[in-house]
């Protein structure tokens, strides 16, 4: 008689993309994940380099891979490799999740619904009729654009180091009123109620060259990077009298459960997780 399970199958096989992507915790998540859902799976992380992405896709899927996670600096590349996207996906051209099935690549964008849940959900904070500012205008900031205007903000600004890909990523979000773009010399004289680091800037441990004015009274300051010190944005959020900051770990929980969600049909259970990452982080030392 055929069983549901095949206990003697090879596990089903997914990693994360990403360069650099040794320190990822993705790995430690859904492996967690797993234990949690009672899955059966094995997940690691595969660095790339920059001109070698296709490449590194097609082998894993050809190797009978299941799915990636893809992080810096491959979302957009991994957009134009997508041959069939969620509408999410789609309106945010930056894909954070493929899934390969017979035979078809499919792109899904986690990332701003992760970020929508830490912020709301886990930090209780209340976007609606708020000034948000969101810095950086790569795959990371893309996907979190639509999520956060379904909140309806007062306004959301997107500033880039490189004026032109703040400019042609709002040139893609053409009906949204709320929304602005320009560099971080037109943020002169503004304040906002939450500040969103969606830069890698952090990721190289680089401070942001940010007018002091933003912050308004209460303002909170999101880092989408994370690691056991506050992130050079943070300590700058810091300094300039921010009342609450957070870095990205819950967002890196919860787009993680996304995913999983979207691979497996089962939805994982993310309580304790950013406590228990935050301890390994803090005796990792990195
Ligand atoms: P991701 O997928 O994480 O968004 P990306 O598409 O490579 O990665 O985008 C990186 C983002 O971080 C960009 O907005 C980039 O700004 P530019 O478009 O001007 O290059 C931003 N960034 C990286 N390092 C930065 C730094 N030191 N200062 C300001 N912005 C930085």
């Amino acid at each position: 008689m055929s069983s549901l399970f095949d206990f003697d199958a090879p596990p089903d096989r997914y990693a994360v993309m990403g360069n650099p992507v040794s320190h990822s915790l993705s790995p430690r998540i859904h492996t967690e994940f797993a234990r949690r859902a009672r899955q059966r799976l094995e997940y690691t992380a595969i660095q790339v380099d920059e001109g070698g992405f296709a490449q590194a896709v097609g082998n894993f899927q050809g190797a009978g891979g299941k799915g990636l996670n893809i992080t810096v600096p491959f979302k957009q590349p991994a957009f134009a490799l997508a041959e069939r996207l969620s509408e999410r996906a789609e309106r945010a051209r930056a894909v954070n999740t493929l899934r390969f099935d017979a035979g078809t690549i499919y792109g899904d964008n986690t990332d701003g619904a992760g970020l929508v849940r830490d912020l709301c959900v886990n930090l209780g904070l209340n976007i609606t009729g708020r000034r948000v500012l969101l810095l950086g205008a790569g795959g990371a900031a893309r996907g979190a654009i639509a999520p956060l205007l379904d909140l309806h903000p007062a306004t959301l600004v997107v500033a880039n180091r490189h004026v032109d890909r703040a400019r042609e990523l709002r040139s893609d979000f053409a009906r949204a009123d709320a929304l602005r773009a320009g560099g971080f010399d037109d943020l002169e004289g503004e304040a906002f109620d939450l500040l969103i680091n969606a830069t890698s800037a952090s990721l190289h441990g680089e401070a942001l060259k940010l007018p002091a004015s933003l912050l308004a009274s209460g303002a909170w300051c999101y880092d989408m990077m994370y690691a056991a010190e506050p992130t050079p944005f943070l300590k700058w959020a810091a300094v300039y009298g921010a009342a609450g900051t957070s870095d990205g770990l819950g967002m890196l929980v919860e787009q993680a459960a996304e995913s999983f969600a979207w691979w497996r049909g089962v939805r994982p259970d993310t309580s304790g997780m950013v406590r228990s990452l935050r301890e390994y982080l803090r005796d990792r030392g990195a």
